[in-house]
């Protein structure tokens, strides 16, 4: 299994822009094939696990679509649970108190990178969605 701690490029930072569509990529969660998104809330790219914590399924409402009309709250598409947008803490609905798995985004030279960290690792396929 390929465990990289570098930090690899997610997309172009121009790629994401203030409350807007997100950027969807994989990755391996506990050795098992995830969705992730990139977005950027309070001007500052954030990442999370595209996995709800009430039951784990993607959180989409159109592909790469997340964010609620205030562009800084995640709201999953299946039951409406809603996550703060930086943190991922949930805010209200059937997520109960539980938040989103938060990744390690930075931004470095017009790029949005990734560190690969704990359970969440890179895919020997790539990123790529
Ligand atoms: S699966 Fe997300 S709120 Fe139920």
């Amino acid at each position: 299994m390929s465990e990289s701690k570098s930090p690899i490029q997610v997309c172009e930072s121009a790629s994401i822009q203030e409350g807007g569509t997100a950027q969807r990529f994989n990755v391996l969660y506990n050795g098992e094939a995830v969705s992730a998104f990139v977005i950027r809330v309070d001007d500052s790219a954030q990442g999370f696990l595209n996995r709800c914590s009430h039951i784990p399924v993607e959180m989409d409402w159109n592909y790469g679509e997340f964010l609620d009309d205030s562009g800084r709250v995640i709201v999953c598409a299946t039951h409406g649970a809603s996550y703060d947008g930086v943190t991922g803490e949930c805010l209200g609905g059937p997520c109960s108190g539980n938040p989103l798995v938060r990744l390690n985004i930075t931004e470095e030279q017009g790029k949005v990178l990734w560190t690969p960290a704990g359970e969440v690792t890179v895919p020997p396929e790539g990123i790529e969605d």
